[in-house]
């Protein structure tokens, strides 16, 4: 494999595990303002710096990520299609890989849609995208989507879909984690990242995060389950302790309510403070000890210390600074959103 592919995906997927924790929020694609990401910027900020990747479009990039405090970024680039529209399979290439260059992206991603009514399309689109950004060295993940059909996601269906996505050349592949999750990942031969899917209470999606992570999947896409939750910051953290310090279900779930103890509620709306500096993320490149089990961290304790080049993480905003105001926009109502991928 090219050094450029194989260094851009070691900045996703970590060499010493071989893990990561990507950090989803590109649902406005074709959702939306979806609930508790009205805001980019504002649902973002207090959380990217817990993430190994930011799985996100250009316009959010451009408009809600400072590159300042760059991180990894695995940019969509497929589209075309939106929640009250006639099919969500109806994608196609939307952004260029110019543009992903440009951006200084270092993968991209777009859905395929395996049984779909344009399923044709969408994996046709994948290989010409896996044929133009390996001139690039960009690395390709596959999002393995299922429109509005969520009762698709059985082992079956998901081991068609990702074995597929991989014979096409994506180098990940994004799926559902589901019953039988082993026998999606025993058949795709390349690394498997597992989507979070709508939310769920923490203790759940943390429990999906341990067996999908035991099953041999390299690490999660997470989105809602992680900024829908009241305590985004405790759940990113607590899923980060999953994949990348083994701990167990029951230490996760204590670390996330440990750390939910201290921290405000997510009252995400409006009000925010549009200057307000990004942080930087601990412990980026840091080889961390696979084997070791780590105990739950003490309340209060501080996150993994940022590398000693890096700024201090951004201060937390006030309470006050927090408090909801009307959205101005119409939000995707959660039950709307729940019926989705
Ligand atoms: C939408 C996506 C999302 O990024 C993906 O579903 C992960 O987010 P969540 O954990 O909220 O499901 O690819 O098509």
């Amino acid at each position: 494999m090219d050094y450029g592919l194989k260094s851009r995906i070691a900045s996703i997927l970590k060499p010493n595990n071989g893990r990561g924790v990507m950090l989803a929020v590109d649902h406005g694609y074709f959702l939306g303002p979806t609930e508790k990401l009205e805001i980019p910027k504002k649902t973002i900020s207090p959380i990217v710096r817990y993430c190994d990747s930011l799985m996100v479009t250009r316009g959010v990039v451009r408009s809600s990520v400072d590159p300042n405090f760059p991180v990894p970024i695995v940019l969509r680039v497929s589209g075309g299609a939106s929640i009250i529209g006639e099919d969500l399979s109806n994608e196609e290439i939307t952004t260029s890989i110019k543009d992903a260059i440009r951006i200084n992206a270092t993968a991209v991603t777009m859905s395929i849609f395996v049984g779909a009514k344009y399923e044709h399309k969408s994996l046709v689109s994948l290989g010409h995208l896996v044929n133009e950004a390996e001139e690039y060295g960009l690395p390709v993940l596959a999002v393995t989507a299922v429109g509005k059909e969520l009762a698709k996601r059985d082992a079956r269906y998901l081991s068609l879909s990702c074995r597929i996505a991989a014979e096409f050349g994506a180098h990940m592949v994004k799926t559902y984690y589901c019953d039988n999750f082993q026998k999606v990942v025993n058949s795709c031969p390349v690394p498997i990242i597992v989507a979070g899917g709508p939310k769920i209470p923490e203790r759940d999606a943390l429990a999906l995060t341990y067996n999908s992570i035991k099953a041999g999947a390299a690490g999660v896409d997470m989105g809602r389950n992680i900024w829908q939750s009241q305590y985004p910051v405790a759940m990113i953290r607590a899923v980060r302790a999953i994949v990348h310090s083994n701990y167990n279900l029951d230490q996760a779930y204590k670390l996330f309510q440990q750390l939910a103890k201290g921290q405000p509620q997510n009252l995400n709306k409006g009000n925010f403070n549009q200057n307000r500096p990004f942080g930087n993320r601990p412990n980026q490149g840091k080889p961390q000890n696979q084997n070791k089990q780590r105990p739950p961290q003490k309340q209060g304790q501080k996150p993994n210390q940022p590398r000693p080049n890096q700024p201090k993480p951004a201060v937390q905003p006030s309470p006050a600074a927090q408090q909801p105001k009307p959205a101005s926009q119409p939000t995707v109502p959660a039950q709307q959103n729940q019926k989705t991928q």
